[in-house]
């Protein structure tokens, strides 16, 4: 006898109901997860590695974070709440920023879905279909581009150019390249892997570009308070109007060493508010409750230990300075903002190649340079902020290594 749920499962696939092919889109099929992850796949587990390819500091979250979130955990801070983000976070956030920046921002421009990476996913999602593109500056953290193609989009690439004076943004170039198609600009400044900063005036013309072309910004300033010169550095929140089409993303993972606990958000006009709440809805209904009690704490009393991790990253940046000053084949530009050396080796043409041999022979774990768009195969990034003598013993394995 036939099994019924059998013979119409063949009949359908008989009649090609299914298209035929696979159901797998092929954008996604076709991509791979960055090179930075080919590197950490070898040493995560070794014993004895000297981590420095993620993007993170050494230092732990500290206690009155952590205490302010195992509170709200125990104040029952555990059910669905805003996707928005609770009131407490912010206000937190209105209150941070008219104190760091001194700018008055509207509740309802803001939201907290989650990681800062999630907020630029949501900007993206209201941006990118089949066939547009964003133009951003790189080098570039490779999750932009990858996000971008997730979405059928296409990464433009603007390569800063290296100067003695550091690195430096052709604008002309960069408004070159937007065309019809151009949905979006995208700004990281403080720079991964650069640390270059954006200067005001260069954010007034890229600003002023959007307005005239229908083009958004979205300006990424998740390292904006790691800064070697002031409290933090420009920032669109100093020259938007509420109802400009950028969306400025920030976060907590960077200057208060909460990488783990997945927490940023967006200052967005207010006319995307609900979009951006179904699109918090569908992608994750808002960042965990409890955790956002911690970055309260953070915003509220976060100060001194700012200070701390600027005055760590700043000893692990000189730390880089003089043994790349010491080296006749590393060449270093000094790196104004963030917490990364993005360093140059002479003679060194496959950047993944390298930081993997150097990954299984000397344990010492880099980002290769490839992983930042176009124009870095000679180049490898290494986050600094780290305890000196880790460094120092890094540098020694590198040096060893070359
Ligand atoms: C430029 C840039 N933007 C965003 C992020 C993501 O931050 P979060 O950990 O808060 O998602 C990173 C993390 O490395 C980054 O380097």
């Amino acid at each position: 006898m036939t099994d019924k749920s059998t013979s119409s499962l063949d009949a359908i696939s008989a009649a090609g109901l299914s298209g035929g092919g696979s159901p797998l889109r092929d954008t996604i099929m076709s991509m791979k997860p960055h090179d930075i992850y080919e590197v950490a796949r070898i040493g995560l587990g070794m014993d004895d590695v000297i981590p420095l390819w993620f993007g993170e500091s050494d230092f732990n979250t500290p206690e009155f974070i952590k205490d302010a979130c195992k509170q709200a955990l125990d104040d029952n801070k555990t059910f669905y709440s805003y996707a928005r983000g609770v009131p407490e976070i912010r206000a937190s956030i209105i209150k941070y920023i008219k104190r760091i920046q001194g700018v008055e921002i509207n509740d309802a421009r803001i939201t907290m879905p989650g990681s800062t990476m999630l907020s630029i996913v949501l900007a993206l999602e209201c941006l990118i279909t089949d066939g547009d593109n964003i133009v951003c500056v790189s080098p570039i953290w490779p999750n932009i581009s990858q996000a971008t193609k997730m979405l059928g989009g296409e990464p433009r690439h603007i390569r800063l150019e290296p100067r003695d004076s550091g690195w430096y943004l052709d604008l002309d170039r960069m408004f070159d390249a937007c065309d019809a198609r151009t949905k979006a600009i995208f700004i990281n400044s403080p720079g991964n892997p650069t640390g270059w900063i954006a200067t005001k005036e260069e954010q007034l013309s890229i600003l002023e570009f959007g307005r005239k072309n229908n083009i958004a910004i979205i300006s990424d300033e998740v390292y904006n308070r790691l800064v070697y010169d002031g409290v933090a550095a420009p920032s669109f929140l100093n020259i938007t109007e509420p109802d400009d089409l950028v969306f400025i993303v920030n976060g907590f993972s960077k200057a208060y060493a909460m990488t783990g606990w997945r927490l940023g958000y967006m200052i967005a006009p207010e006319f995307m508010m609900n979009q951006l709440l179904m699109l918090a809805g569908v992608n994750n209904t808002g960042a965990p409750v409890f955790t956002q009690y911690g970055a309260v704490a953070a915003l509220d009393h976060g100060e001194d230990f700012i200070k701390t991790m600027v005055d760590h990253c700043r000893n692990g940046r000189d730390i880089m300075m003089k043994a790349t000053a010491d080296s006749n084949r590393i060449k270093m530009i000094k790196p104004a903002g963030a917490f990364y050396a993005f360093i140059e080796i002479d003679g060194m043409t496959n950047s993944l190649e390298f930081a993997k041999h150097l990954m299984a022979t000397a344990k010492v774990g880099l980002a290769p340079g490839s992983a930042f768009g176009e124009g870095n195969e000679s180049f490898v990034r290494i986050c600094f902020a780290q305890e000196p003598a880790t460094l120092e013993t890094a540098l020694e394995r590198l040096t060893a290594a070359l």
